[in-house]
């Protein structure tokens, strides 16, 4: 099972590209996944509980509830608008994770890992953790307060879970990735961990602990524990233990400590093992800073997808951004890889092939010969794009695909065949030309879906390149000929600065 999951999303905030760029990583990945074959679950949500949701329903007048109603569905609309394929929403406030936290929480107290303690400390609300004193100067220069605060809390005993998650980390090596990241878990493991706080009396806006329901379980108990939730954890699935096996959760740095230090030793102490694999990336800046409400630096998905398009939009964040490093978005570099990658190569490709089909060949596709350079090529690439996908890592893959496009123009470019007279090779040219647009439909139907099935239908193939399989979809000489090829209107308009 590849169950591939994204953080649940707080509902204080409109979705802006930060999301957006973690949610098409992941469901680029689903699709490359259910290519293959593979029993494929993909999940998203949001993140509703806690004091920064309260905060910001009191700040707009209303409850709770339906800040969180509304702010769940603004994230619902973006995920349609950019074709994600989810298969599951989660929403923190259902009453199935309702379960599903009261039975982890149950499950960690009945192993004694849960005990009560008073906290006294420094706040950040926007971070919805407690921050040490040096870190304060940090945080108020990003404009996020910090507060004192002193309660009766529970804690999860972290402490006595040093050794298991070292023991954890050294038999999966590839648990946290990249391995940079990785490294950057284990060393703060290795310098000593805290007990940390999951329960507080101060709000009302969570779920109850279950021996002592005066407590509500702090946001991360609750948020994490939404990767069980959706794979059945509650409900007693049967689908729950092959489901859990193959959990992925796609994050970014921002919450590493969550997920690879609090969150395995969660599951440790409750009995379940940890996920698969975390997989980490760095933030998108604009002009050098992280995106945040507070430096009204936040582009919505909405306003680029008006001029990109949504495939276009898509393909920005999966082949410009590397996974793993910080990345800098920029309009104008979105702008100069849209025209390079989608208008000149995929979508000039497209257009000069169909359009020599029609003059030179009655519209009438030929099929690709039995060999020769763009066969190999397309060997080449499958395997390179195969394995980037496998290590995460989007931008590789897609640059492999490319590579492709790019040797078939090259191939039409050398031989010309809008200047050649109809007849065997014309035909060869271009039946080499159709397959390589058959078979990059395919490997690119993960990032732009829309024009990947366009391309499919104008080539004269029935179905979709989504219901194809890999490998076998992308060995050559799948194209049978004799189909109709129609042109269309441009896939990828090119457009000025
Ligand atoms: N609710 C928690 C996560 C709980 S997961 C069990 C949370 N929510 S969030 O709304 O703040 O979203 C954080 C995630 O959004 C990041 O981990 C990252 O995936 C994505 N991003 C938000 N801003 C981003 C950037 N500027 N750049 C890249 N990704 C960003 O934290």
């Amino acid at each position: 099972m590849f169950y591939v999951t994204t953080p649940i999303y707080y509902v204080n905030d409109e979705p802006h590209i930060g999301h957006a760029y973690t949610t098409v990583t992941a469901d680029a990945l689903a699709r490359w996944h259910r290519l293959l074959g593979d029993d494929t679950f993909f999940l998203t949500g949001t993140d509703e509980h806690g004091l920064k949701v309260q905060r910001a329903a009191e700040a707009n007048g209303i409850a709770p509830g339906e800040q969180a109603d509304r702010f769940a569905e603004r994230f619902v609309d973006a995920w349609r608008l950019l074709d994600i394929s989810h298969d599951d929403f989660i929403r923190t406030t259902e009453p199935r994770h309702h379960t599903a936290v009261t039975r982890l929480l149950q499950a960690c107290y009945d192993r004694g890992d849960i005990e009560l303690g008073a906290y006294e400390g420094l706040y950040s609300v926007a971070d919805e953790a407690y921050v040490t004193a040096d870190e304060v100067a940090e945080l108020e220069r990003q404009g996020r307060p910090v507060i004192s605060l002193k309660e009766e809390n529970y804690f999860f005993k972290l402490s006595r879970y040093e050794r298991a998650l070292l023991d954890w980390y050294d038999a999966h090596p590839d648990f946290v990735q990249p391995e940079a990241r990785r490294n950057e878990a284990v060393g703060f493991i290795r310098q000593g961990l805290k007990d940390f706080s999951i329960s507080r009396t101060s709000i009302d806006w969570g779920i109850p602990l279950p021996w002592d329901p005066r407590h509500v379980t702090y946001v991360w108990f609750d948020a994490l524990t939404n990767y069980l939730t959706a794979a059945g954890y509650g409900a007693d699935d049967p689908a729950f233990p092959a489901r859990w096996a193959g959990a992925r959760h796609l994050i970014g740095k921002d919450i590493l400590r969550f997920h690879c230090v609090y969150w395995p030793a969660m599951l440790l102490s409750a009995g379940l093992e940890p996920p698969r694999s975390v997989h980490v990336h760095g933030y998108l800046l604009v002009g050098g800073e992280k995106m945040s409400k507070t430096r009204l630096n936040q582009i919505a998905p909405a306003a680029l997808v008006e001029t990109f398009g949504v495939d276009g939009f898509r393909y920005h964040f999966l082949a410009d951004q590397r996974f793993g490093p910080d990345g800098e978005f920029s309009f104008e570099g979105m702008l100069a890889r849209y025209n390079a990658d989608l208008a000149n190569n995929l979508g000039n490709l497209a257009a000069r092939v169909a359009a020599v089909v029609a003059s030179k060949c009655s519209g009438v596709g030929p099929a690709p010969s039995a060999g020769g350079p763009l066969a190999e090529a397309a060997a080449a690439v499958y395997e390179e794009a195969a394995r980037a996908w496998e290590r995460v890592a989007p931008s590789d893959a897609l640059e492999a695909t490319w590579r492709l496009i790019r040797e078939a123009n090259s191939h039409l470019e050398a031989h010309e065949p809008w200047k050649m007279e109809p007849g065997p090779e014309v035909e060869a040219v271009l039946g080499d030309a159709l397959e390589v647009l058959r078979i990059v439909a395919v490997l690119a139907s993960p990032a732009v879906p829309g024009a990947a099935a366009e391309i499919w239908h104008r080539l004269g193939l029935s179905g979709s390149p989504q219901d194809q399989r890999l490998p076998a979809a992308a060995a050559w000489g799948g194209y049978p000929g004799g189909l109709p090829v129609t042109k269309g209107r441009p896939l990828f308009p090119r457009l000025s600065a």
